[in-house]
């Protein structure tokens, strides 16, 4: 049959001792399904510090909107930070950092909530009380990291822009989340350069029209900037003139932890909302469970910047409320050349790594020579996230930097799911390359067909899950309809992920990439329509569309096709100013690779764009059924104008 096929019978066992040692063993699965409602329980109560006990386990009296570990109390921060150093682990390092241009700094858990301690006390002065919201923009430096557990110990969410956005994007995330003070920093470094930050704040609050009142101001690069007296504040200053101490509240299971806004299928993005209890359960048991966390001996990396789920989940809270030593690293993977990744696992002894398959087949194209060089022989484990991970990369993965001695765990999770939900348990399961396999224990999914009823076919179908989960998102800030509309209404009572996906036949999972109109390019979520609005704002644009087209390297490309005012020149000069339009309007990661400049778009007669042809252009195949096209010599003029450009 097909090429998956074969490979689907390989299966890599975890190393005999591996096993032996693993935190979680098979008997884990069957003891959960018994009753999974008592398995979280348990886990919470074996994994949480709660001040004060819960009650209820799952309040589902109003679906979608649950609740977890009702009436429970506890506190995040304390969670990550206070209870490790009053079980006498102060001295253990928390993070190891290493910036970008070769400096670097250490904090035990005791420093560690020291600084988050004076953070605290900080933003109390500049008015922050438990219920609001901050916002953070800063590169991946450690103030990053103990800017979000200040909130969290006040009971304050943060929100936290992605480095990469631009001032307008930050602008519209701090409007709706109606945040009150900013925390960014002059700049960062990205290949060797400095570059700015605190300039995109500034524009972002020049229209007045936020309701921030105070900016804290990270020193990281010194470069030159502009100051607003009254409003900005230097975080060296503040920070460290403040006390060190702070005792904190604790808070209900449910209180807001944070908003993190992610591109759905239309133009607006959605402010995820992920609360206390549930979450820190859930990314607690994945340490355990899914990268075998032991907390004494192992030094993890998640290369994931803070800006993204994954950095929230496993950079700043699953680690750190593990108890974990981990590594932070500002930069890029070459910086200042292609060996720069495997010198940091080789210089930190790093037991445990977390990172995307963009990098992963990048650095497969760098030549494995490069990971030669270095001695790797302390990693255990590796993980991967954010888009599937194709066989090949796998095993290059398994291969020069597991030298085969490491499994595998390929994590499918989202934005709103808060933790893993699908990945193989490392000393149980034998990896199989390119399937994330089986929900962990304690979650529930399902691949069904289009009606909901069925299970999928061998073709595959699409991802639901069954039971609510305890690190699920609690809804959309301030937009409970669509909440319901995006995930809980196209199967009832049933979470739709937006995913497509088949299972073998071992019943593991592969998946096979978005169902909807969001694309995935090196493991970041980008929407069709938000690109599409921002070429449309262009005044040298009338109509566009966009596609994700399959790419080696980054899994998906943005390639956008527009039809361009009347006298505005079809040139390639043209076509290069509307790829930094996008670049500047929304960030650098949703420039599209190609803009292809057309006089018409294949629509159906009710006028909706039919992107599956175009993406068929832009993957050079053979255009698929034009049958419901208005005008089906639409193709044919497209086809030829790409060729042209
Ligand atoms: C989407 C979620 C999960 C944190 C990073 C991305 C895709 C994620 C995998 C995987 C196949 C994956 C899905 C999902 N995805 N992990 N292991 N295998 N696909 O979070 O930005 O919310 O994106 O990323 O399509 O729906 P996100």
């Amino acid at each position: 049959m097909t090429e998956t096929t074969a490979e689907q019978t390989e299966t890599f066992a975890p190393p005999e001792q591996f096993a032996a040692d693993a935190n979680v063993k098979a008997d884990e699965y069957e003891r959960a399904e018994a009753d999974y409602l008592s398995f979280w329980a348990e886990q919470s109560r074996e994994l949480v510090d709660w001040n004060e006990d819960f009650g209820e386990v799952l309040d589902w009296t109003n679906p979608p909107f649950a609740k977890w570990f009702v009436g429970g109390k506890l506190n995040v921060a304390f969670n990550c930070l206070d209870r490790h150093v009053i079980a006498g682990n102060g001295d253990r390092v928390a993070i190891n950092f290493e910036g970008e241009p070769g400096d670097s700094r250490s904090f035990t858990y005791a420093q560690l909530l020291a600084e988050v301690s004076k953070t605290a006390n900080t933003l109390t002065e500049l008015g922050v009380k438990a219920g609001d919201r901050v916002a953070i923009y800063l590169p991946m430096i450690p103030e990053a990291i103990i800017s979000m557990l200040a909130c969290a110990r006040l009971g304050a969410a943060h929100s936290v822009v992605f480095g990469g956005f631009s001032s307008d994007a930050l602008r519209s995330r701090i409007i709706d989340a109606e945040a009150r003070v900013v925390i960014t920093a002059d700049g960062s470094y990205r290949r060797t350069k400095p570059t700015s930050l605190k300039p995109a704040v500034d524009e972002a609050l020049s229209h007045g029209d936020t309701p921030v009142e105070h900016v804290l101001v990270v020193k990281r690069t010194g470069q030159d900037i502009d100051w607003v007296d009254g409003r900005d504040q230097w975080w060296e200053q503040s920070v460290g003139q403040a006390s060190d101490q702070h005792e904190c509240e604790f808070f209900d299971s449910e209180n807001p932890l944070f908003i993190l806004y992610t591109s759905g299928t239309t133009g607006k993005p959605k402010g995820i909302l992920h609360t206390t209890g549930g979450y820190l359960t859930q990314v607690l048991y994945s340490m355990k469970a899914v990268f075998d966390a032991k907390p004494e001996t192992d030094v993890f990396w998640c290369t994931a910047d803070v800006g993204w789920v994954t950095g929230h989940s496993y950079v700043t809270y699953g680690p750190l409320a593990a108890g974990m030593t981990q590594v932070v690293y500002e930069g890029t993977p070459d910086t200042p050349h292609q060996g720069r990744w495997w010198e940091i696992v080789e210089k930190y002894k790093v037991t445990t790594l977390y990172a995307a398959p963009t990098a992963i087949r990048t650095c497969m194209k760098w030549g494995e020579e490069v990971p030669g060089k270095y001695d790797l022989t302390s990693l255990r484990l590796l993980g991967s996230v954010g888009e599937p991970i194709n066989p090949e990369a796998w095993r290059w993965y398994h291969r020069v930097i597991g030298g085969e001695r490491c499994p595998i765990v390929d994590t499918w999770w989202q934005t709103e799911t808060g933790a893993h939900m699908i990945a193989p348990l490392p000393g149980v399961l034998s990896t199989k390359p390119g399937s994330s396999q089986r929900p962990i224990p304690g979650i529930s999914v399902d691949v069904v067909d289009d009606s909901g009823e069925n299970p999928a076919g061998p073709e595959g179908g699409l991802l639901v899950i069954r039971r609510p989960w305890p690190s699920m998102l609690r809804g959309i800030w301030k937009d409970p309809e669509r909440f319901k509309e995006t995930y809980w209404s196209r199967f009832e009572d049933t979470y739709f992920a937006g995913d497509g996906a088949r299972r073998d036949d071992d019943g593991d999972i592969w998946f096979l990439g978005r169902v909807d109109d969001v694309m995935n390019v090196s493991g970041h979520r980008l929407s069709t329509a938000e690109i599409e609005s921002s070429l449309v704002a262009h005044p040298k644009v009338t109509e566009a569309a966009v596609v994700g087209a399959a790419d080696e390297t980054s899994g998906q490309a943005v390639v956008a096709f527009v039809i361009i005012a009347n006298g505005v020149e079809d040139s390639p000069e043209t076509a290069e100013e509307l790829r930094q339009h996008v670049g500047k309007d929304i960030g650098p990661i949703a420039k599209p690779k190609k803009v292809h400049i057309v006089t018409d778009l294949p629509k159906t007669r009710s006028g909706k764009i039919m992107r599956r042809l175009l993406k068929d252009v832009a993957e050079n195949r053979e255009v698929g059924n034009t049958m419901t096209l208005a005008d089906s010599s639409v193709m044919e003029t497209i086809e030829k104008s790409v060729a042209k450009s």
